[in-house]
């Protein structure tokens, strides 16, 4: 009868561990000693830019240095294969999300589902827009990024103190990229009171967020905005600076102005900004065409997404330090900020490649 009872009680016991584990939804595999390996999906956009493919490979390292499995999916900026790839970590039933959109506005859906089945998502550089779902964001400040290229152009034209004017063009990021809304308001914050006071001259006219703008932050588009925008306002005048977003934007601004003799003796280069540290642009930051980019380190990212993800999975408290900035449309998503810097010809070794984010063999021609 004891022995029974004993029996019985094992079933009962070893019964309930398995609908508990049902009921966490758990993907995670037994590890020895009983604890379990939690899956963690990572959703970026492409691999078209380094820096991409960069945050993918260290959240890899770093998730799997905690003992987290992952499974890291780039989407080649198409929105339904991201939609599709994101659908089948759900199905798989990961354990948390980390996702990059690529449109911000087209993954309210694939998040629904995901809350329907408890999985959490951390919306990581690129907010996810109109989606109760997104728990947690890691990003650096994207204000601040454009603060640094507005300034640093003030600083080079030397607005303070001569009276120029100098001329200026701007471009901005994908529209549906809601960081390029922050990137544009950051450099205007800078910009907008010395155009006021006609230190800066926009020839062109457009100053608009939505003429501006470069879809997909494809370069080549950026190239044929740059070409028009020189053959129909510089045909007798100099472009003084180009406000371009990133580096990959400021890659094809750059092509264009050599097209037309910029960048020799008797024709300087404009200032021209970015963002990214791409190997391409540090080199064409060297070679003195593009001036700057701003530095994200990635690797610093992907620490902190790492560390947010254990966070949530421990239910321990999110460590996050802005409540306030990062309206989804639905809700504000608390957010972890990290810091930008800038990096140009003068400090871009003690930035870049002492910390071991470039080679120098990557950025020499
Ligand atoms: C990122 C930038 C990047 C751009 C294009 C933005 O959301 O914050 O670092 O250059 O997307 O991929």
């Amino acid at each position: 009868m004891k022995m029974k009872l004993k029996k019985l009680m094992l079933v009962v016991s070893t019964l309930a561990v398995s609908l508990l584990l049902v009921a966490c939804g758990s993907s995670g595999d037994k590890k020895e000693g009983g604890s379990e390996t939690k899956t963690i999906g990572i959703s970026m956009p492409s691999k078209a830019l380094e820096r991409w493919e960069k945050d993918g490979n260290f959240m890899k390292d770093q998730f799997e240095k905690k003992d987290y499995k992952t499974d890291v999916q780039y989407a080649q900026d198409s929105v339904p294969t991201q939609v599709s790839q994101i659908e089948n970590m759900i199905t798989k039933n990961v354990d948390v999300l980390v996702i990059a959109p690529i449109d911000g506005e087209a993954l309210s859906d694939v998040v629904a589902k995901a809350k329907k089945q408890d999985i959490p998502v951390l919306a990581y550089d690129r907010l996810i827009m109109h989606a109760e779902g997104v728990d947690y964001y890691a990003t650096f400040d994207n204000f601040k990024v454009g603060v640094l290229q507005g300034q640093f152009i003030v600083d080079k034209l030397n607005l303070e103190k001569e009276a120029g004017p100098f001329n200026i063009e701007l471009f901005g990021g994908a529209p549906d990229d809601n960081n390029a809304k922050f990137f544009f308001d950051g450099a205007m914050s800078i910009l907008q009171p010395y155009i006021d006071d006609k230190k800066l001259v926009v020839k062109s006219g457009q100053t608009d967020f939505n003429k501006i703008a470069i879809k997909n932050w494809d370069g080549a588009t950026a190239q044929a905005r740059m070409d028009n925008l020189l053959s129909s306002a510089y045909t007798k005048d100099q472009v003084d600076a180009v406000l371009a977003p990133n580096d990959a934007i400021a890659v094809g601004v750059v092509s264009s102005l050599k097209g037309v003799g910029y960048g020799k003796e008797d024709r300087k280069m404009p200032i021209i900004t970015g963002q990214d540290a791409e190997a391409a642009s540090v080199k064409s930051i060297i070679a003195e065409e593009q001036t700057m980019t701003v530095f994200k380190n990635t690797q610093k990212l992907a620490e902190a997404a790492v560390k947010m993800v254990d966070e949530m999975v421990a239910g321990e408290k999110v460590e996050v330090n802005d409540k306030d900035t990062y309206d989804n449309g639905k809700k504000v998503v608390p957010t972890y900020l990290l810091e930008p810097v800038v990096a140009d010809k003068d400090n871009y070794k003690e930035i870049l490649i002492d910390s071991g984010y470039l080679k120098e063999s990557e950025v020499k021609k």
